[in-house]
């Protein structure tokens, strides 16, 4: 039974093939990112009101006309069919039993029509990478309308790959060359390698129009490769808006004055996210820049968090600071490793079990009863006048 989410990691950890889980596991460069995103959570503090009627909880939270049952979501993870044959409908079906949205990554191994069909009542958005090559972008957003995503979620924090130093040192790019200690690692994992085996290797299928799903191998490397436009700027977002008439989102915004510029470029949504500590080492948690971004954002539209978040109570932290949502990324792939569908349902229902609890120990009846009072900063983390 998983109690807590480093146990659904290890249960992970057991499952895959050593490069597998790095891939997934791994941040850049030394990882500070990665682990300053859950050393600032820990960081914060909540302050609970006493005496409040917590009868029922009411997680309910609205997002562009729908209904999330709770203020969570699953973020784009590129690759889910290397952890799982067909990951991807497993990952949002999980996502829809548990009534939040899944965000679907360009780089995933199924087609958008097939994910989108495998959970048609549940929130799902469309994840956008723009590559040099923008008619591939422009027919993904095209598909997407057509399959009913409710959002497009454009990445801007990967104008070129993080450096991952686990995968260089686990050689993982296409094409797969395993060496002697792939093999044997393969070989250690008979559980997944049978999978892999039987299933076919995963291809990034919604990089070509046809439905025998051939990209080129080249391309496919790219995209693993995160070979992007790097020309896309701020002004690139008009392209995108003649192509896409619903709610568009910007996912990488780090700093107050880009936030303030999406509004003004008429981007419904922003997601604070340092790509999981997977792209530029250096950058901050997300946490630690969220209310200056809530702030210049005025509520004129929600702003979503990701990066780092393994409780419930961090979910509460960030709903505190004026979140509207919370996605994570990890925490339902390692489910998604460990155990599948239910694997990764039970991983996102630990998170959800969590935020209830938290909302009734905080004395809050449902999400807007939190605001900025309700954080503080831990005194353990600042340095002390004096010592007794
Ligand atoms: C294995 C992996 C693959 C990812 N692939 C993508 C992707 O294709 N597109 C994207 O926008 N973000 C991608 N991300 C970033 C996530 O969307 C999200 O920002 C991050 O995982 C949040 O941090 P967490 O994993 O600590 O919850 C990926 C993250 C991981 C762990």
């Amino acid at each position: 039974m998983w109690l807590r989410m480093e146990d659904v990691r290890n249960g992970a950890r057991q499952r895959l093939p050593r490069f597998v889980f790095d891939y997934v596991d791994g941040g850049a460069e030394d990882e500070a990112c990665l682990h300053g995103n859950g050393s600032d959570l820990a960081a914060l503090r909540l302050l609970p009101n006493c005496l409040k009627d917590t009868t029922t909880i009411d997680t309910r939270v609205e997002v562009f006309g729908q209904t999330w049952s709770r203020p969570l979501g699953v973020a784009p993870v590129g690759f889910n069919g290397l952890v799982r044959p067909d990951g991807d409908v497993l990952l949002a079906r999980a996502a829809a039993s548990q009534g939040i949205p899944f965000v679907l990554s360009t780089a995933s191994n199924e087609r958008l029509e097939a994910v989108r069909a495998a959970a048609p009542d549940a929130v799902q958005w469309m994840q956008l990478y723009v590559m040099s090559d923008r008619a591939i972008a422009e027919q993904i957003v095209r598909r997407a309308a057509a399959a009913g995503y409710g959002a497009l979620v454009l990445t801007v924090d990967v104008p070129v790959s993080g450096m991952r130093e686990r995968d260089l040192r686990n050689g993982f790019k296409l094409p797969f060359r395993p060496g002697l200690r792939t093999l044997w690692d393969l070989a250690s994992h008979p559980a997944w390698s049978l999978g892999m085996a039987r299933a076919g290797s995963p291809g990034f299928v919604n990089l070509s129009e046809s439905t025998d799903g051939a990209a080129s191998a080249q391309l496919q490397a790219a995209l693993l490769a995160r070979a992007m436009d790097r020309s896309l700027v701020w002004d690139s977002l008009a392209w995108l808006r003649r192509l896409w008439a619903g709610p568009l989102l910007l996912k990488g915004v780090l700093r107050a004055d880009d936030a303030a510029r999406a509004l003004r470029a008429g981007v419904d949504g922003l997601i604070v996210s340092n790509h999981g500590g997977r792209q530029l080492d250096a950058a901050p948690s997300t946490i630690s820049v969220l209310q200056g971004i809530v702030q210049s954002v005025e509520d004129r539209v929600p702003v979503f968090i990701d990066s780092g978040f393994r409780r419930g109570s961090d979910v509460v932290k960030a709903l505190s600071l004026g979140a509207r949502g919370v996605f994570v990324g990890r925490p339902a792939v390692w489910g998604l490793a460990a155990n599948g569908e239910a694997g990764a349902r039970e991983a996102l229902g630990l998170i959800g079990t969590e935020i209830v609890r938290t909302l009734t120990l905080m004395g809050a009846a449902c999400v807007r009863d939190l605001g900025p009072d309700h954080v503080t900063r831990s005194w353990t983390s600042q340095p002390q006048a004096s010592t007794r």
